[in-house]
């Protein structure tokens, strides 16, 4: 409310015509910065409603302009208009009322954030210069369009409600280094129609599909030649390829496969693929059966060990009882990472409050 300067330019004989139309340009609301952090001009609670109110309102002539809190309602042409003769090239909107948004052509980055967004709106014909895009924590249900915004080096559309993501939407972006679609509904990777079956998005180096509801990667059509950092933790996965993973993403260093109910033999088989690769990763055995993989290992390494059964029928279950001892150490483990992710997770959200987004030269950064 403190940004909100208020000059009635009201000549004393007009006075009846202009209180009862405001719209004609007689009142005009300028907004002015109330706060600065690094170098975004904040306003806090600002109110922009109906398009006439936009139309006779003037934004801080600055690049770099960030919402918090308040409430813009429709995020339309007229606003966008605004935001262009101002000057403004990078919006930052948190816990800001929108449930509009017309996609702003002019615009370099836009990051959204808990705003109760449900439409978006992409015109075919416009040529975006988006380049970082992020609308977490919102209520989008599709990215019909998408395909579109052709200048993406980064989409990151959190904890949405997205079912259905056609992987080809992103074939046209051909800068395109990151990829977040953690905490959606995808269920389904398809191909919208018409699309050869291989997708090859050339640049991307980070994939997070975390926190859905696949059942399976269609590895098979991807050719992600770049792709250093995969997720799919929390999904619904019982099997994993990962010889066929690692042949399909050569630069794969970093994968977390972890709350994902994969059989044993993925389980097994990813193991030693990683570790023969180097890759990083984060799998748990939540459906291996203990006691067949303990029986099994205890009978060979009986075997290996020369150790006869009738010399000590105590033997193999002393090594049950170490191997379990161990499995639950692993588990504890893989609890105490969990925890430090999260943690991680909660870290990035504080920073991003008072940080809010990362300078351009941190969001080309994979890392
Ligand atoms: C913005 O509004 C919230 C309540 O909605 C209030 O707590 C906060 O102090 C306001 N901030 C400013 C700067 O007016
Ligand atoms: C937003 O604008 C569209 C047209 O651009 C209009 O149809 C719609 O009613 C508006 N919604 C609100 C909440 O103002
Ligand atoms: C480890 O990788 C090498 C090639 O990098 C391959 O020849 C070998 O068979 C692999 N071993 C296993 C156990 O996968
Ligand atoms: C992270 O934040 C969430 C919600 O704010 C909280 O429930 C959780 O306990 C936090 N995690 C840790 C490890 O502090
Ligand atoms: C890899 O991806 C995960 C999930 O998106 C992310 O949390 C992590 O920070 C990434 N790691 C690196 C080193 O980029």
């Amino acid at each position: 409310m403190a940004s909100l300067a208020v000059w009635c330019l009201i000549k004393p004989f007009i006075v009846t015509f202009v209180l009862s139309l405001p719209a004609e340009g007689a009142v005009v609301r300028q907004y002015t910065c109330d706060s600065y952090f690094q170098s975004w001009c904040q306003l806090h609670n600002a109110t922009v409603h109906m398009d006439t109110d936009v139309q006779a309102s003037t934004f801080p002539r600055v690049r770099q302009l960030g919402f918090i809190y308040g409430s813009i309602g429709n995020f339309s042409h007229t606003f966008n208009n605004q935001l262009f003769k101002a000057g403004v090239l990078r919006v930052f909107a948190r816990g800001t009322r929108v449930t509009t948004l017309t996609m702003p052509s002019t615009i370099e980055q836009l990051y959204l954030r808990d705003n109760g967004l449900r439409t978006v709106e992409i015109d075919p014909r416009t040529r975006y210069l988006l380049r970082y895009l992020r609308l977490q924590m919102n209520k989008l249900r599709t990215i019909a369009r998408f395909e579109h915004l052709t200048q993406l080096h980064e989409l990151n559309l959190c904890d949405n409600l997205i079912e259905d993501v056609p992987l080809d939407t992103f074939a046209t972006m051909p800068a395109l280094r990151q990829l977040i679609l953690c905490g959606n509904h995808i269920k389904t990777l398809g191909l919208a129609t018409s699309s050869p079956s291989i997708i090859h998005l050339t640049s991307l180096t980070h994939l997070d599909l975390g926190g859905n509801f696949l059942t399976r990667l269609p590895l098979e059509r991807w050719q992600l030649p770049q792709l250093i950092n995969l997720s799919v933790r929390d999904n619904l996965l019982t099997t994993l390829d990962s010889d066929l993973l690692v042949r399909r993403f050569p630069l794969l260093r970093i994968l977390d496969a972890s709350a994902n109910a994969l059989d044993c033999r993925s389980y097994h088989e990813a193991l030693q693929t990683f570790v023969n690769r180097s890759v990083v990763h984060l799998i748990d055995r939540r459906m291996c059966s203990v006691d067949d993989a303990i029986v099994l290992d205890a009978v060979e390494m009986g075997r290996t060990n020369r150790i006869e059964p009738e010399a000590g029928g105590n033997v193999p279950v002393a090594v049950r009882h170490l191997k379990e001892r161990i499995f639950l150490q692993q588990r504890t483990i893989q609890q105490q990472r969990m925890e430090i992710e999260q943690l991680r997770a909660n870290l990035t959200t504080l920073m991003e409050q008072f940080d809010l987004v990362a300078e351009p030269a941190r969001a080309l950064d994979p890392f």
